[in-house]
């Protein structure tokens, strides 16, 4: 039997297998961020098509961290029961769940112009970052902080088997790990240790809610998508200090991003095979010096390569995004044995789905629609 279809565990939740479905935003909740019966058929699909650990999409722990209205949340208690429908429709199908907890720091004003976005530092004349922010005082930090904390609780009292940190991508822990949006002079940024601070505390306020055996993972950007920014070495560093720490899992990304696609964590026009598996290199560099589970992620197609990554010891779990969008029981059809690889051309119509505010839905499904 492969190695992929191998049972895996984390801090005691048990997988069947080792695919994850990388977090991904569906733009399927309702308008005012309540899970919506959209989201519950999504996330039963994935269950049932024998994804071992769904990672949610981002949910907002904060309001003055939220993208959008229709975002889910764990701000608030009320906010439980609805979630709790989500891990339920997920353990129903025999599958595990994670919810990522998120704020988008200063990137709130990407989406939302009138509205200031907050983060580390107020940067002037950035390239990658034009939209208003301006930098956060300590008491609106560590507000944050215990945001998380409670979230995770909330997370935790809703039945899901793990909670992930939002740290990549360009949201609020990338900005403070990078040192081109984090130019702050006190405990929050300066050295490499100063600018992990979010991250750790967080850990500590999210662990005193959830007690020291759920399992708390991390998707942690280790390079920014640009020259200037956050440089490989010190992400690397930066993710053994968080393992280090107590982060449970570590998901291996990139921090901020450039502004072209291949600048981001979604690489489009993957066409030649060396293209896939962008992130590779970066998990296989975490992995050999942390002692807790890494997962890879990042244009990962085909069985072989997954395979590949994991026979090599270049990370523990494998994780996709947009495959799963197109194909929700691609890891059933490949336990099954047929092995083609995903049908996935990540074209990133998807996408452009969320840019018009609908959910996301894969374009060949869409122009069969049309036939
Ligand atoms: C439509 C869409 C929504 C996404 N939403 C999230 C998200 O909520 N949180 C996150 O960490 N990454 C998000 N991502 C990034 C993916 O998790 C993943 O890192 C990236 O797409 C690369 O993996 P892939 O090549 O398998 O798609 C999203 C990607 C897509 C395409």
């Amino acid at each position: 039997m492969s190695i992929l279809f191998s049972p895996f565990e984390i801090k005691g939740m048990s997988l069947k297998n080792r695919f994850v479905r990388s977090a991904t935003f569906e733009g399927a909740s309702e308008p005012n961020g309540e899970v919506s019966p959209l989201q519950l058929d999504m996330y039963r699909n994935l269950a049932a098509g024998e994804v071992a650990l769904i990672i949610s999409g981002t949910c907002c722990v904060h309001e003055n961290g939220r993208l959008f209205a229709s975002q889910n949340g764990l701000i608030h208690d009320k906010a439980i029961k609805g979630m709790a429908r989500l891990a339920e429709a997920v353990h129903e199908n025999g599958g595990k769940v994670a919810v990522q907890l998120f704020h988008a720091g200063r990137e709130v004003s990407s989406f939302t112009p009138d509205q200031e976005g907050l983060g580390p530092s107020d940067v002037k004349n950035d390239p990658y970052f034009k939209h208003p922010h301006r930098a956060m005082t300590h008491e609106e930090i560590t507000d944050v902080v215990d945001a998380f904390g409670a979230a995770a609780g909330r997370a935790k009292d809703a039945g899901f088997d793990a909670v992930q940190m939002h740290g990549a991508h360009a949201y609020l822990f990338a900005q403070f790990l990078s040192p081109n949006s984090n130019h702050r002079k006190d405990q929050w940024g300066g050295t490499l240790e100063n600018r992990l601070r979010l991250h750790l505390e967080v850990l500590k306020s999210v662990r005193k809610r959830v007690g020291p055996d759920f399992p708390v993972l991390i998707k942690v950007g280790v390079q920014d998508g640009f020259d200037g920014g956050l440089i490989l070495e010190e992400g690397l560093r930066a993710a053994q200090l968080l393992a280090d720490a107590g982060y449970d899992g570590l998901e291996i990304s990139q921090g901020l991003r450039g502004v072209r696609f291949h600048e981001t964590e979604f690489r489009t026009k993957l066409k030649k095979p060396e293209d896939h598996g962008y992130f590779r290199k970066w998990s296989a560099a975490v992995k050999k010096t942390v002692h807790v589970p890494v997962m890879a992620q990042g244009g990962i197609r085909d069985l072989e390569m997954a395979e590949e990554i994991l026979q090599q010891g270049e990370a523990d779990l494998v994780a996709l995004s947009r495959p799963l969008i197109s194909e929700p029981d691609l890891i059933a059809r490949w336990r099954k044995g047929d092995k083609k690889p995903a049908r996935c051309i990540s074209c990133n119509k998807c996408i452009d789905e969320l840019e018009s505010m609908r959910p996301i839905s894969c374009i060949l499904d869409r122009q069969k629609g049309k036939e």
